[in-house]
């Protein structure tokens, strides 16, 4: 097979970055490693900024986002039994959108299919080959047949578990890692939100965060020790703790139901340097990981695949490798940002094991601040609407 540009992984950052390159006449393949009932079996974040949200419509993918995601113009701060406002809207000007990322996934599928994209699902053993030479490919296998695509260039959109990465030689590399001690217990439910605006709430306990799906789902989680399993949470005991740790007029008004899924996500901070090598450009979760906390994770891939389909338009049709050879520059210095503004806001609501008594009065105080300064309060809203690409 032949392409322009090969993609491994269909993700939101693969699908999001063919389809762009597709409505600008650039070819591209995706190569994904798992079935399409799969990628779109898995539950992840749901706040969108609006750079996302602008990509998508320009993909021809937005309408659906755009009629069933819902604009927030602010969250809720929990701690000490009462909630306060981050009201983005009056701070920045701006909001957020709440859309599922799986709604997002299907919606680039549907795009996809529409212009004839070709997107390869089970595709095995994915593996770039002289990605440093001016003829790069890729070889994977499905169904006992191997397969070679021959392309301008390689994408690692797959993700941080992805091969990639992998393939860059150690010493051409240069991995930052934080990896926090304690994990988030998701559980997706199809209850009626307690409250349209999310809630994060500080506890002594640990951290719960309630927020609201459209249509119907509510996507709680709280802070649990990485020992924990799944199995040690029963719907019930999910929801009692849950209850404990939000305010008391959200605990009492909240109706549990049972979960649609439940699981476990340990906290990751992670960034991998430069994000190229040669003509292999790395792209979203490939290269960046984030903890939940401030909502940054597929935005801060909306920023690479911007970057991204910039430089290769720009390429393709004037002949112009500024982009290119500014990539990984530009794309770092705004994954940077979301990584601190993600490590802060997990820093200033979660509760640490091994902080002492002074962390935890500098941590109330943090807080304390914050409401205490417009100032504070638009610095983090600013970050959390997301900051210019
Ligand atoms: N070969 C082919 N595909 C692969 C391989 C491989 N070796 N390894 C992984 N993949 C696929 C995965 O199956 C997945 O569908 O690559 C895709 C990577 O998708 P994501 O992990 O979703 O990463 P990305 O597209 O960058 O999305 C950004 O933002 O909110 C965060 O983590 C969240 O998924 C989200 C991310
Ligand atoms: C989510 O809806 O999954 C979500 C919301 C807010 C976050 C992280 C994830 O900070």
């Amino acid at each position: 097979m032949k392409t322009q540009v090969g993609i491994i992984g269909g993700g939101p950052s693969g699908l999001l970055l063919s389809q762009l390159l597709h409505l600008r006449g650039i070819d591209t393949v995706v190569l994904e490693k798992h079935s399409r009932d799969y990628v779109l079996g898995r539950i992840r974040a749901g706040v969108l900024e609006h750079g996302f949200a602008a990509l998508m419509r320009e993909a021809q993918v937005g309408e659906r986002m755009d009629r069933e995601g819902q604009i927030h113009e602010g969250f809720y701060i929990a701690h000490d039994g009462i909630r306060e406002r981050v009201d983005l809207k009056t701070l920045t000007g701006n909001t957020v959108i709440v859309y599922g990322q799986t709604e997002l996934t299907r919606d680039l599928y549907d795009g996809r299919d529409r212009v004839g994209g070709i997107v390869i699902h089970e595709a095995e053993d994915v593996r770039p080959h002289d990605v440093v030479g001016p003829r790069p490919f890729i070889t994977y296998r499905r169904g006992g047949e191997a397969v070679r695509v021959d392309c301008d260039y390689v994408i690692g959109c797959d993700g941080y578990h992805g091969v990639s990465r992998r393939s860059i030689p150690g010493d051409r590399i240069r991995e930052f890692e934080r990896v926090y001690p304690f994990g988030w217990l998701g559980v997706l439910s199809r209850t009626e939100p307690v409250s349209p605006e999310l809630i994060y709430a500080k506890h002594e306990r640990g951290v719960a965060r309630f927020s609201r799906r459209s249509p119907t789902p509510s996507r709680n989680k709280k802070q649990v020790p990485l020992s924990d399993s799944v199995d040690d949470w029963s719907d019930e005991a999910f929801f009692d703790e849950l209850r404990r740790r939000l305010p008391g007029d959200v605990a009492a008004a909240m109706i549990t139901g049972s979960s649609i899924e439940k699981s476990i996500a340990p906290l990751r901070s992670f960034v991998a340097e430069p994000m190229r090598y040669g003509n292999l450009f790395l792209a979203g979760d490939a290269a960046h990981i984030v903890p939940p906390t401030g909502a940054r994770g597929l935005n801060s891939a909306a920023s690479d695949i911007h970057y991204l389909y910039h430089a290769l338009a720009d390429h393709y049709t004037k002949g112009d490798d500024a982009g290119l050879e500014a990539y990984s520059r530009r794309a770092l210095a705004r994954v940077w940002k979301g990584q601190r503004f993600s490590w802060w806001m997990t820093t200033l609501l979660h509760r640490f094991p091994e902080d002492s008594p002074f962390d935890r009065r500098l941590q109330d105080t943090e807080l304390a601040y914050l409401f205490s300064s417009q100032r504070a309060l638009a610095s983090l809203a600013e970050n959390y609407v997301g900051l210019p690409f």
